[in-house]
C-alpha cells in the first residue's frame, strides 16, 4: 500500500512538471506574469507598433557591430537568427518558439545585455513590454 501511494506521488509528479515544462497555457502564464512586472512600472500600454520600431529600427548608441535587434535575431520574427559567432537562436516569435520569455531570469539577463549593445543603455519597462508584446503577437 506504501509502495502503492508512493508511485502515485512520483507519477503526479512527473505528470505536473511535464506540464509545466511543455504546456503552452502554463507558457503563457508564466510569460503574462512578466508582462504585468513591467506594465507595474510604465506609463502607457504595450504597443505591439512601438515594439516593432524597437526591434527594426538601426538604434545608434550603441556597439557599431550591432546597430539593431535585427543584427542577431532575423529580421523576421518568424525566422531563426544567429549570434555574431554564427550560433543559431531560435525564432522571437512566440508562435515559432512558444517557450519564448517564460523565465524572467533570462529575460532579465538578455533584455540588459541586448539592450546595451544595440541602445548603449538599459531598456526601459515601457520598451520591454512593447517589445514583448510584438513578439506574442507574431
Ligand atoms: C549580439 C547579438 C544580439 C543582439 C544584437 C540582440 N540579441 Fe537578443 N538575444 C541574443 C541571444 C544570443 C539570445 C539568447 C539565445 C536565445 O534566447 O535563443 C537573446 C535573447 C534575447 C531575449 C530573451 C529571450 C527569451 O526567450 O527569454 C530577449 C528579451 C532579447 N534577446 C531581446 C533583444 C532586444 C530587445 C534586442 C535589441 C535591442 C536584442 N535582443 C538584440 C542575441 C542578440
Amino acid at each position: 500500500m506504501k509502495i502503492y501511494r508512493k508511485t502515485i506521488v512520483i507519477a503526479t509528479a512527473a505528470i505536473v512538471s511535464g506540464w509545466l515544462s511543455s504546456s503552452p497555457v502554463a507558457a503563457d502564464v508564466a510569460r503574462d506574469a512578466i508582462m504585468d512586472g513591467f506594465a507595474a512600472q510604465a506609463d502607457m500600454a504595450f504597443s505591439a507598433d512601438r515594439g516593432r520600431v524597437l526591434f527594426e529600427i538601426k538604434q545608434g548608441g550603441g556597439k557599431p557591430e550591432t546597430p539593431s535587434c535585427t543584427t542577431c535575431h532575423n529580421a523576421s520574427p518568424q525566422n531563426a537568427g544567429q549570434t555574431r559567432a554564427g550560433k543559431l537562436i531560435e525564432p522571437m516569435a512566440v508562435s515559432k518558439t512558444p517557450g519564448r520569455f517564460t523565465d524572467p531570469k533570462k529575460v532579465k539577463k538578455w533584455f540588459r545585455r541586448n539592450c546595451k549593445s544595440v541602445l548603449g543603455r538599459e531598456c526601459s519597462a515601457q520598451e520591454k513590454g512593447d517589445f514583448l508584446t510584438f513578439m506574442v503577437s507574431q
